[in-house]
């Protein structure tokens, strides 16, 4: 099990390319099982979810090809033999579950393991079956798999609204209803940019979509889709995590390829709290100075709210902060797993149910820790790169989940950190 070291200390300085948006891969590459033509993704990132991602569906029968050193997926689902996900492919990651709208719509059938709960919390999908259902799917829950059909008619499109804004249900269901018969119109949907891209690439297949990215979503269900190739966009949540980089290390970074327009609430806070951050000719510059960034109040919510995925990063840079600190975590039930580790490194933390309190300290000392989670353990590398001495991250596989090569990102910004594999 690889471990990350970090001799801390150091202001990062440089530029880093920012990566292709994970959460936005993980809906475009089952999308491609809605059509018999091939489909393609350019700017994919490399990381160990979408090779899982490439095995479910390699399973399902289609043909997956990672071209370019996979920034290129190559998928075509011309033959999709199975209609079944099995628990050790989506137990390992939820979004899995993903493939459940688009076998239904294709097949008319699907069994996909239920998803189960991991680290941050239970991670439900009744949003998911009661929009299938309104759509005519028959479900039954069996063994830990959710047995899907439709009757002859098929999928019919119907009017579905969410009691809550659920990223995924937003997605099978937006995939499912583009093959449904007539129309479907979508109340209080999931708003993120990984949603508006999917409906991008959607549209281009052939799809009838709009109100991506508003409170209302209608779909034109189509018979078939065609092909597509369809650049994914850029990680917001890669480029939070290196603009609070900097933030904690006092440092600034280039960012290529980054934006400000989906991390409106991070640079809203940061700015506040005395971060520089403006777009330049490449992307986004962020710079900030020695002094300690001013204490912040922040509820996590669903976008344009300030990210959940987020929350971990901005409270390792809050624990320097010059005074006292609020973030309140609504999406998740158990998504605090970084604070017991945080603790470790001197970070003083109160937590109060979904709320943690943090009492800025002067410095962080470095520590041996353990990752928890993906965002956790990304939190745990800032708060290393801030920290006075060496730590240890240990069980960073769950950082390869969702950040390519970031050491070596850091260290071209000056970082003293190494991977060291046991
Ligand atoms: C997506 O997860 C992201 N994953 C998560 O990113 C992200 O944290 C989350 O959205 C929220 O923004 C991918 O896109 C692959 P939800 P998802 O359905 O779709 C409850 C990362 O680090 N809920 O929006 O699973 C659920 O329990 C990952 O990249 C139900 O109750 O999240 C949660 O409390 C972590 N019933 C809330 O809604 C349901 O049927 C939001 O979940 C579905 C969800």
């Amino acid at each position: 099990m690889d471990s990350i070291e970090i001799q801390g200390g150091v202001a990062l300085k440089g530029k880093v390319r920012i990566a292709g948006a994970k959460n936005a891969c993980l809906t475009l590459m089952p999308s491609a099982l809605l059509t018999d033509q091939p489909l393609t993704l350019t700017n994919a990132p490399r990381l160990s979810d979408i090779t899982t991602m490439t095995r479910l569906l390699t399973s399902l029968g289609a043909e997956v090809q990672l071209l370019k050193k996979g920034r290129v997926i190559a998928i075509s689902a011309h033959n999709v033999k199975d209609v079944e996900a099995h628990y050790d492919i989506v137990r390992k990651m939820r979004a899995s579950f993903l493939v459940l709208g688009p076998l239904l719509a294709r097949k008319g059938r699907a069994r996909v393991s239920l998803p189960g709960g991991c680290a941050i919390g239970a991670r439900a999908v009744d949003l998911h079956l009661a929009g299938l259902k309104r759509l005519g799917a028959e479900i039954e829950l069996e063994n830990g798999y959710v047995e899907a059909r439709c009757n002859s008619k098929g999928l019919v499109g119907n009017r579905i609204r969410f009691p809550l804004r659920s990223v995924g249900a937003t997605e099978n269901l937006i995939m499912a209803a583009t093959r449904a018969r007539g129309e479907t119109v979508i109340e209080n949907p999931a708003r993120e940019p990984e949603i508006v891209d999917l409906v991008h690439c959607l549209r281009a297949m052939g799809g009838e979509i709009s109100g991506e990215g508003t409170g209302r979503i209608h779909i034109q269900g189509n018979a078939s889709l065609g092909g597509a190739t369809h650049s994914v966009i850029e990680d917001r949540i890669e480029v939070g995590t290196f603009i609070l980089a900097a933030a904690i290390t006092g440092g600034s970074i280039e960012l290529e390829r980054g934006t400000s327009r989906h991390v409106g609430a991070l640079v809203k806070e940061l700015q506040a709290a005395g971060v520089g951050i403006e777009s330049t000719d490449t992307g986004l510059g962020v710079s900030s100075g020695r002094e300690r960034l001013k204490p912040l109040s922040v509820s996590t919510a669903p976008y344009p709210g300030f990210p959940t995925d987020l929350q971990a990063q901005l409270m390792a840079a809050l624990a320097i902060a010059d005074g006292r600190s609020e973030i309140t975590e609504t999406i998740f039930e158990n998504r605090f797993m970084h604070v017991s580790e945080l603790r470790r490194m001197g970070a003083r933390i109160e937590l109060n149910g979904r709320t943690a309190r943090i009492f800025g300290v002067e410095q962080l000392k470095g520590a041996p820790v353990m990752a928890t989670d993906l965002r956790a353990s990304v939190a745990l590398v800032l708060a290393g790169l801030a920290a006075k001495g060496k730590s240890v991250v240990s069980r960073v596989y769950h950082l390869d989940r969702g950040y390519e090569n970031i050491e070596r990102k850091l260290r071209a910004c000056g970082a003293r950190i190494r991977r060291v594999s046991a």
